[in-house]
């Protein structure tokens, strides 16, 4: 799919302030994704007005939080923000799609020039496109802790024009060329909460073992993800595996527990089985004809 011309509407909406975004579906992803854009936006120099979002009806609490934060328009119908925002973030969940785009559709407010952005999981692009015709659709995943500023958007297929409206509400835009790739995205953005919760477990034992103070235990294990991810960023080409085999040379303690968490049943291996199970069930829900 090509992305619009440099000169096409909806390209050009996005590109004279104020860029107006509607969103149908003001969920809990959507609204940190908007948290996001608005910071991002202010980072960049851009002021308050220069953005604007058009919001779907449903969801008060969200919408007036949105209002009052950002300035966001509430609209009485979702056919009044297509009609207000060529540009159009899509956060309902998998099973809404289908009656909102039937909605748009008996309303015949999509147009050509309607560039649509959908977060569901699990649906495939040639559906998202049969029912939201005539519009552009592209896909888009990221996780609830995009509020904070540095995560990714993994994007599906490449398209400048998305790039352009949600590069500032987040660190980088990783685009796929092919969909199961980008559909394996979503687990990535999993990992982020197995990876709390396993601090916990971290933290867990450090309290209740040797003793430490809640807060003592919880700087010592942010200082070490800080670490990691430092020595990822500063190694962009070193497998993080070497990376850990450097630290853990033989006979240390922390090359003990490289072995033990390591091989046939160890941690790692588990982590795999989960993100297999996982993939094989988002599998599951897409058409056979389009695996
Ligand atoms: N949450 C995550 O961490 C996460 C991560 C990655 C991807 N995703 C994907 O993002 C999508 C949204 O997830 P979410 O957690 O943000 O869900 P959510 O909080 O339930 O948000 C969806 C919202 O859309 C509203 N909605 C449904 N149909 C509508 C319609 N026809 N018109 C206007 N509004 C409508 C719903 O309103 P009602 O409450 O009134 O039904 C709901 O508030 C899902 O497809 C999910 O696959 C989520």
């Amino acid at each position: 799919m090509a992305s619009p011309s440099y000169s096409s509407p909806c390209y050009r909406e996005s590109r004279s302030p104020p860029m107006r975004l509607g969103v149908l579906g003001v969920g809990e992803l959507t609204e940190s994704l908007l948290v996001a854009l608005a910071r991002g936006s202010q980072r960049e120099g851009r002021s308050r007005t220069d953005l604007e979002f058009h919001l779907s009806p449903r969801n008060d609490v969200r919408s007036h939080r949105l209002g009052w934060r950002f300035g966001a328009v509430r609209h009485a119908s979702n056919v009044a923000v297509c009609e207000a925002s060529l540009c159009l973030l899509v956060g309902v969940r998998p099973d809404q799609l289908e009656p909102l785009a039937s909605e748009l559709r008996e309303a015949q407010v999509l147009e050509a020039d309607h560039h649509l952005m959908v977060t569901a999981a699990g649906v495939p692009l040639v559906d998202l496109q049969r029912w939201f015709a005539p519009a552009r659709v592209v896909r888009v995943m990221t996780g609830l802790a995009v509020s904070e500023g540095q995560s990714a958007l993994t994007l599906y297929p490449e398209d400048l024009l998305t790039r352009d409206l949600l590069g500032p509400a987040v660190k980088q835009i990783i685009a796929f060329e092919e969909e199961a790739a980008f559909e394996a995205s979503m687990l990535a953005v999993c990992i982020n909460a197995w990876q709390l919760a396993q601090q916990q477990a971290l933290l867990d034992w450090f309290q209740t073992v040797p003793g430490m103070s809640g807060p003592q235990a919880r700087q010592l294990l942010m200082a070490q993800l800080r670490d990691a991810l430092a020595l990822m960023e500063a190694h962009p080409d070193t497998p993080p595996g070497e990376l850990a085999s450097r630290i853990g040379t033989p006979g240390t303690w922390t090359a003990r527990g490289l072995e033990q968490l390591g091989g046939g049943e160890g941690a790692h291996r588990q982590w795999q089985h989960v993100l297999e199970g996982l993939r094989s069930e988002l599998d599951d829900t897409r058409p056979k004809n389009d695996r």
